[in-house]
């Protein structure tokens, strides 16, 4: 039976961590699901599938479309999907006509948005609509303008405390879990005791009550900069350039396709 928003939830102080991943086909969220408990669509989309330069192209559209394949492509987990930017911010309304599209359209059990106490009062309109609301916080990609917005969060007194009092509001708003995004150890474990819903790390210690990746960072299959939170567990991106490297010598040497690929007429 697949998870529930609310069985993630009921996981706080639990001793086993939530283990969750991001997907966005229904082939890698097969592959995933026996081992997860909740997979992320999220919109790392933009960057990982569609070579954008940040996740701010990211449409409503794309979300739904691979939130979609997604459900369809799992049985398991519990599935989020990321409410992308320009879809959320402009007014709780705004907000709750998208989310609704999104929860309604793809099957899936919560949304996720970014933002701290700016965002409680969508959350809330939102979750007393009854769409479970997934909270991100610390480093948010979708406000990053600048080179310093990719910071580590928390390493000033201003920024741990402002990171404390954005997870108290999204929590007190509703939220049924939240991501916190590359933010030192101490202000993530202080987060994770102050709050009665599970925190999800990426980038932000051990002491969080589950931790999530993008599966493509995690398998070693993203490009360009590795973020020092990513440990990879597969060096799939070799595999694929040894694999096309092996293909292309032999098709260029004639040596595929072999008789074994090869339609003949059958004998009479
Ligand atoms: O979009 C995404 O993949 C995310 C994770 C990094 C948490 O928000």
């Amino acid at each position: 039976m697949r998870k529930t928003i609310k069985d993630i939830q009921a996981h706080k102080n639990k001793a086993e961590p939530l283990v969750c991943l991001t997907a966005y086909t229904a082939r890698v969220a097969q592959l995933l699901d026996p081992h997860c408990d909740l997979l992320l669509v999220g919109d790392s989309m933009g960057m990982v599938l569609y070579g954008m330069d940040s996740t701010r192209g990211v449409s409503l559209e794309m979300m739904i479309n691979h939130g979609r394949a997604v459900a369809s492509g799992s049985a398991r987990a519990c599935i989020v999907v990321d409410m992308p930017y320009g879809t959320y911010e402009d007014s709780p309304g705004q907000a709750l006509e998208n989310a609704r599209r999104v929860m309604d359209e793809t099957g899936c059990d919560a949304v996720k948005l970014e933002g701290g106490a700016k965002m409680a009062e969508t959350i809330e309109t939102l979750v007393n609509a009854g769409i479970p609301v997934v909270g991100h916080i610390g480093l948010m990609p979708q406000s990053v303008s600048e080179e310093s917005d990719f910071r580590v969060k928390g390493r000033s007194a201003d920024s741990a405390a402002q990171l404390l009092a954005d997870a108290k509001a999204i929590e007190r708003a509703g939220v049924s879990a939240m991501v916190i995004e590359a933010t030192i150890e101490p202000v993530a474990a202080g987060i994770t005791q102050a709050v009665s819903v599970p925190t999800i790390g990426i980038g932000a210690s051990v002491a969080c009550d589950g931790q999530i990746l993008v599966t493509e960072d995690m398998v070693g299959i993203t490009g360009g900069h590795v973020p020092k939170f990513v440990k990879q567990y597969a060096r799939v991106g070799e595999m694929i350039g040894e694999a096309a490297a092996r293909y292309a010598a032999d098709v260029r040497s004639r040596a595929f396709p072999e008789d074994a690929q090869i339609y003949r007429k059958k004998a009479s």
